[in-house]
């Protein structure tokens, strides 16, 4: 049976299992910064269909990925919202102050008519240039992460402004995630309609949160995205990957919706096999701080990896996204680990 994604995620096993990187687009990749050089600013490389094309074509070129995934960012949702939103160099993004009279889904698909366009162009490129059997991936941010960024106007490590929000004006809350809800489930099935073939939503910020706010603003959220994109999509399947969801990982695989579950680092292989791939095909897990050492670690890690959850389909992964310092040669090791004999 053939490698391919589409088929780890209709439950059909395959010999080698198929791989692609979080992040497999970006900074580690010579070809990326030159790009990003000549582009100059990061969004200007997510809103022009042609340098989003061809960044997410470079990793597939160079390593024979079995999946691409659409290259963009999940803060263009709060652009496209009318939350303006900057790429700073060394200090990642920047969001202007959240004005709620000025959030709207009006112009969604319009801002976001670039990437619909890439979308097309990612699939005639693998098409042309011999990767008919890759899997283009589209994705979205989820919600409940989304707004983290949102609130807070950048990165955060403690999240005290954004749960000052939370649990100070649950209300305005709650009308944030909804707006988060139709605004990520309408541009996931558009994402469909220009050609992606398998859509992952990307909850990085799980662990930030616990009881009545998991349920509510990541497992309800989430769901309700789901239930859409597979009200008019129903055959596509969607990769969900809660970040250090610990205790209510269980919960978010049985209650979302999700057709494969995104497994980060922390998670141990055996329970991975015992308890989740068991129940539905699973994506993972290497830590991008093995891959970035390398070494003898690396080798033990992804040979446990392969042979622990050889039995059940699944999808070789990392437990996030890609180090930018990650040297090449780890890659290729690890690519050459999971393709030989
Ligand atoms: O996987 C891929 O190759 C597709 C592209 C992709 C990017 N971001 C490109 C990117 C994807 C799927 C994302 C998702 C994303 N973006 C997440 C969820 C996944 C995760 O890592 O948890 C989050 C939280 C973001 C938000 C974001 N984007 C931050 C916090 C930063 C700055 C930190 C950093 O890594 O630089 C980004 C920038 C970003 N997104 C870059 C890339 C390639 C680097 C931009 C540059 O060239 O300077």
């Amino acid at each position: 049976m053939t490698k391919n994604i589409l088929n780890t995620l209709k439950k059909i096993n395959a010999d080698k299992p198929p791989v692609w990187f979080m992040r497999q687009a970006g900074r580690y990749l010579p070809e990326y910064r030159a790009l990003r050089q000549k582009a100059g600013d990061f969004l200007t490389m997510c809103y022009t269909p042609e340098y989003a094309c061809e960044v997410t074509m470079q990793p597939i070129r160079r390593f024979g990925f079995d999946a691409a995934i659409l290259f963009c960012d999940i803060l263009v949702i709060p652009d496209a919202l009318g939350q303006t939103v900057n790429f700073v160099p060394n200090k990642g993004p920047v969001l202007d102050p959240i004005d709620f009279k000025t959030l709207s889904l009006e112009n969604l698909h319009s801002h976001m008519a670039p990437v619909y366009e890439a979308i097309k162009l990612i699939r005639s490129q693998l098409d042309k240039e011999g990767f008919k059997d890759t899997t283009l991936i589209g994705f979205a941010g989820s919600p409940f992460t989304v707004a983290t960024y949102m609130i807070e106007g950048s990165g955060t490590k403690d999240f005290m402004k954004f749960k000052k929000f939370l649990y100070g004006q649950p209300e305005e809350f709650e009308a944030l995630i909804n707006l988060l809800v139709e605004a990520t489930a309408q541009y996931l099935i558009a994402q469909i309609d220009a050609g992606a073939e398998v859509v992952q939503l990307f909850e990085s910020w799980a662990g930030a949160v616990g009881g009545e706010a998991f349920e509510k603003y990541i497992i309800e959220a989430n769901r309700k995205i789901i239930a859409t994109v597979k009200t008019a999509h129903p055959d596509i399947p969607v990769i969900g990957f809660p970040k250090a969801a610990g205790y209510y990982l269980k919960d978010y695989m049985h209650k979302t919706g999700i057709d494969a579950l995104g497994c980060d680092f922390t998670l141990p292989l055996p329970f991975i096999r015992d308890e989740l791939q068991s129940v539905m095909p699973v994506q993972g897990n290497l830590d991008p701080g093995i891959l970035y050492a390398g070494g003898e670690m690396l080798d033990r890690q992804v040979r446990e990896i392969l042979f622990t959850l050889k039995d059940k389909p699944y999808i070789f992964n990392l437990g996030h996204g890609i180090h930018k310092e990650t040297p090449i040669a780890h890659v290729e090791r690890v690519l050459s680990l999971i393709r030989e004999d």
